[in-house]
């Protein structure tokens, strides 16, 4: 093959790469400012922050089990087949229409651990940790963020300052 041919090949190939890359970086889960666009423009900060619903009243299994739970589709209908809301009742029709499907919503989840990871949600509730020490200020976001990376040392130092077990198996059974 000639040069004249070669050079673009491989510059489109380069550029293919890279933009898979660059790609894949974007959507990767575990990194610091992973916000994915979710299914419903739902806003924390109207939610949590100006309408003060506290956050177990939608994540409700968070002080009695190892999940917090996602609300369901009810959980929204219960408030929103009254409140057709003010700022964006477009988004308000999407959930209703939810509802009126009998679909669950699909959202994305945000906070991830590698499933070799044990962790629970009642164990750090019940010592009063708070979700703001884990998750930042959720009240103050539109789109939910992820401040925290969720690595191992980050983990292990708050076991070591709270004198909570910092043994291999209390994480990895
Ligand atoms: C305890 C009551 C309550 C629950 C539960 C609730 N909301 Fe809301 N929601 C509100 C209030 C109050 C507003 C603000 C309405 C306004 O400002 O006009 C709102 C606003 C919204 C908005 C923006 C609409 C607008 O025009 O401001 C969307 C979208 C929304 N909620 C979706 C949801 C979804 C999805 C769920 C379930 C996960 C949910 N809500 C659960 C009370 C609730
Ligand atoms: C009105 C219901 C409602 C309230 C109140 C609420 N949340 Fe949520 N939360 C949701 C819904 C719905 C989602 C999934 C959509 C999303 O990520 O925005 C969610 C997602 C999250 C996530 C990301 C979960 C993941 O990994 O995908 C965290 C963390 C969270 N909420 C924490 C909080 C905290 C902390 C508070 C209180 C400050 C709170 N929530 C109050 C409904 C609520
Ligand atoms: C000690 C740190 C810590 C605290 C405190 C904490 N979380 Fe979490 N949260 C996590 C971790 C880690 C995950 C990811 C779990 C996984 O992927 O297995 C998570 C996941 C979530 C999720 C995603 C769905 C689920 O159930 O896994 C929601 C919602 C959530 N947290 C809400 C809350 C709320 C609300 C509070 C406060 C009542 C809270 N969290 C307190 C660390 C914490
Ligand atoms: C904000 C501080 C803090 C952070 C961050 C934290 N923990 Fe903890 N964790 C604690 C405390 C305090 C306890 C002790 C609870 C008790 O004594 O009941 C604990 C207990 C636990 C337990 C139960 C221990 C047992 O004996 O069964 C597990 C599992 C656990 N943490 C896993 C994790 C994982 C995994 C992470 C990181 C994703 C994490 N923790 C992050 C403070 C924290
Ligand atoms: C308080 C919880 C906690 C304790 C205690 C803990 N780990 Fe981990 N470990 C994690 C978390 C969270 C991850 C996943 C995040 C990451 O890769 O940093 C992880 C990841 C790992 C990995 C995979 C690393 C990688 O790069 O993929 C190994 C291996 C590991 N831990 C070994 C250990 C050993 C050995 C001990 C005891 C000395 C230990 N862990 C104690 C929470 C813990």
């Amino acid at each position: 093959m000639s040069k004249k041919i070669l050079i673009p090949i491989l510059v489109l190939f380069v550029l293919t790469v890279a933009s898979i890359a660059g790609y894949t970086v974007y959507q990767y889960p575990f990194r610091i400012g992973y916000a994915p666009e979710q299914p419903i423009n739902f806003s924390h900060k109207i939610h949590a922050g100006d309408n003060n619903i506290p956050c177990q009243f939608c994540h409700l299994y968070a002080r009695r089990s190892i999940v917090a739970g996602i609300p369901s589709v009810q959980t929204c209908y219960n408030c929103h087949k009254l409140v057709t809301g003010t700022k964006n009742p477009e988004e308000v029709k999407k959930v209703l229409g939810y509802w009126d499907r009998k679909q669950p919503i699909p959202w994305i989840k945000v906070f991830d651990l590698p499933d070799f990871v044990h962790f629970s949600h009642k164990r750090h509730v019940a010592k009063g940790k708070t979700c703001q020490e884990c998750h930042g200020p959720i009240e103050t976001m539109d789109r939910v963020e992820r401040i925290t990376f969720f690595n191992m040392g980050w983990c292990v130092n708050c076991h070591r300052k709270n004198g909570a077990d910092d043994d291999c198996w209390v994480c990895h059974k």
